[in-house]
């Protein structure tokens, strides 16, 4: 990067991970079943018929993984406890082996120098509690408030940072809309109430956090641009549909304590007005996840799919996304468009004015597969130009988190999308720095060497 893509000093460096996707050992140390173990053993469900089962074997491998951050030079890394490995049916006492390999994981990191920055939730629901109704029941709010207050019990002494929950928008969509992750359902408009549970647990654990001596708690959301696919009246109205569902109903609720219309805040169970002032609980940042805008129009009745990541959504919804024309894709079909990173800064700090709180950019990466990855580092280096014009414009950016450290599980893609700067065969778990690991590492030493 140039002289002028400066950071602001004191700005943080990190990569994120996901229990999930690279722990592996699902059966080991008393962990019990989550949903994704359950949803990955269904034909069909997830591409070859792969699990997480092995993943990157972190494990058992996490030392040697902390030591390929540590020579990467960054400050921060996010990763997430598997809630059924701390509590394996998700309610009652905590799971000691399971604490013990967080312990291991956490030491190690304070060790090498790096923050941890743990999610609590990054959609590996305990099965026992999916059974019971998964986050369409209102019980699973308390749960995970226990769940919360135990690790913070645990943990607040050593983290300096906490993330509630990764992405609610996608396990509302993805896991209860159109049954394309776990649980696989397909309810339709009827999964609204997930986002509704979601954010009263985002609400609840923010409360037993504190309360358990935690000073610095946010979210990680997933947020973008939503681009009409034309200047039609039909267009613009999809649009603006698709943009209130993707982006609103999870962000107004957190940081203006309101729905962003009187329809979906009637479709929310439970006594919402009293919910709302739970969920909107202040944070001390708000995470975001970026990875590229949308183009969205009215329906025509043949969507293409290739614009919804090969998978179908269901039919006679008012909106249809489309492939974005005129910009280069990743592997995974993702339009590279870095001014769609700094444009959905800007209309977050526009809508929310004084109630945003400090943003850290919680993910941001694309699938390249290759060690030589060239075309990764051409992303990381437009992307990281578009956030430094953002800090420029004034948005209170605070650190960057790089998505992935390792190529890992890639939920219904299995292992064909590849996000790490480290390559991982996944025969032998050798792991392989990429190009794109020595250009981060060198972005960085010169970033901290310019502060
Ligand atoms: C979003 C998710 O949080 C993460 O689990 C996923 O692997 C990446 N984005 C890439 O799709």
């Amino acid at each position: 990067m140039t002289a002028e893509a400066q950071f602001p000093a004191g700005f943080r460096w990190g990569v994120s991970t996901s229990a999930y996707q690279i722990e592996g050992a699902v059966t080991e140390g008393g962990r019990g079943p989550s949903t994704w173990d359950v949803f990955t053993g269904q034909p069909g469900r997830v591409l070859n018929g792969e699990t997480g089962a092995v993943a990157c074997d972190h494990y058992h491998r996490y030392a040697e993984d902390v030591a390929l951050m540590r020579e990467l030079g960054i400050d921060s890394y996010r990763f997430s406890f598997a809630w059924p490995r701390v509590q394996p049916g998700g309610r009652g006492p905590a799971n000691p082996e399971g604490l013990a390999f967080y312990d291991r994981l956490i030491d190690e990191l304070l060790t090498a120098g790096i923050q941890p920055v743990p999610t609590l939730f990054h959609w590996d629901t305990p099965q026992e509690l999916e059974d019971a109704g998964g986050w369409l029941e209102r019980d699973i709010t308390e749960r995970f408030a226990d769940y919360a207050a135990l690790l913070g019990e645990r943990y607040a002494d050593r983290v300096p940072h906490w993330i509630t929950l990764n992405e609610p928008m996608v396990i509302t969509l993805m896991g209860y809309a159109v049954g394309a992750h776990a649980p696989g359902r397909e309810l339709g408009f009827g999964a609204l109430p997930v986002a509704h549970h979601q954010l009263l647990a985002h609400g609840r654990a923010v409360q037993a956090l504190r309360a358990a001596g935690a000073t610095s708690i946010g979210i990680a959301s997933n947020h973008a641009p939503t681009w009409p696919a034309s200047e039609s009246a039909e267009d613009l109205e999809a649009a603006a549909l698709y943009d209130t569902l993707i982006n609103w109903l999870f962000a107004d609720p957190l940081l203006l304590g309101r729905y962003p219309n009187d329809d979906l805040a009637a479709a929310m169970p439970g006594p919402v007005a009293e919910d709302l002032a739970v969920i909107s609980t202040p944070m001390d940042f708000f995470g975001i996840n970026h990875y590229a805008p949308v183009s969205v129009g009215a329906p025509t009745g043949n969507a293409d799919v290739a614009a919804t990541d090969g998978i179908p959504l269901p039919p006679g919804l008012p909106f249809e996304p489309r492939t974005l024309e005129g910009y280069a894709k990743t592997d995974f079909g993702w339009p590279i468009a870095p001014a769609a990173f700094t444009e959905i800064l800007r209309t977050f700090a526009d809508r929310y004015g004084d109630r945003l709180p400090p943003i850290y950019i919680t993910e941001n990466g694309c699938s390249f597969d290759s060690v030589d990855d060239q075309r990764r580092i051409e992303y990381l280096d437009g992307y990281l130009r578009a956030l430094q014009e953002a800090i420029s414009s004034g948005i209170d950016v605070r650190g960057y988190f790089q998505w992935s450290l390792l190529d890992n599980f890639e939920w219904a893609a299995g292992y064909s999308q590849r996000f790490g700067l480290v390559h991982v065969d996944f025969e032998t778990l050798v792991r392989t720095p990429k190009a794109s690991y020595g250009w981060f590492r060198d972005l960085i030493a010169k970033q901290r060497a310019v502060q």
